[in-house]
């Protein structure tokens, strides 16, 4: 099997999609490769595409400043995205720009072996949970999927334009902590 840094290199060479045209560069995934918790956006933005890492601009400061808040570690947890290239103008990814790019999430995934995995968002929730995933019922709720606890959360961009909806994501935060805690323990 590849290791991550093999197919990081394979992504950035990536020409499966018309993405690849646009891309400053592939934003492939940061983090820890022994992650127990990994957390998964939609796409790379404008900020994103210019450094090549993931959730560096405006929401990737206030997902920092979850995980800071429920005492976990940036450097602990994996972070990548559904798409490894940022779609024109941020527009919603394409089915078939999903399908092109999936296998390389589903190899992190294997590579990382996380105990769980959080969704950030609508999107993201969609295709790794269910097609009918509502964000607004169902996020903070536990489903096991194969070998993994799935969940998903409000994507960090959602609660810029809501901050309403911000008590409701540290209390998802919090659990998802909590449950950290009894997966290493037990
Ligand atoms: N939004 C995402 O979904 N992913 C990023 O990497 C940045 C913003």
């Amino acid at each position: 099997m590849e290791n991550l840094n093999e197919l990081r290199a394979r992504c950035e060479a990536c020409r499966a999609c018309s993405l690849c045209q646009t891309r400053t560069n592939c934003v492939f995934g940061t983090g820890s490769e022994t992650a127990d918790v990994m957390f998964v956006g939609e796409a790379p933005g404008e900020k994103e595409d210019l450094s090549g890492v993931p959730f560096v601009g405006r929401a990737g400061q206030l997902l920092d400043r979850y995980l800071y808040a429920v005492d976990i570690p940036r450097e602990s947890v994996y972070i990548a995205n559904i798409l490894k290239c940022r779609p024109p103008k941020n527009r919603d990814p394409l089915p078939e720009e999903e399908d092109a790019c999936i296998g390389f999430l589903r190899e992190q995934v294997k590579i990382i072996k996380p105990k769980v995995i959080v969704c950030l968002g609508r999107i993201a929730a969609m295709r790794l949970i269910k097609p009918d995933y509502k964000i607004t019922k169902e996020h903070g709720e536990w489903v096991k999927k194969g070998d993994f606890l799935m969940t998903a959360v409000y994507h960090p961009a959602a609660l810029l334009r809501d901050p309403n909806k911000k008590e409701e994501m540290l209390a998802d935060m919090q659990k998802i902590k909590e449950k950290l805690a009894e997966l290493s323990e037990g």
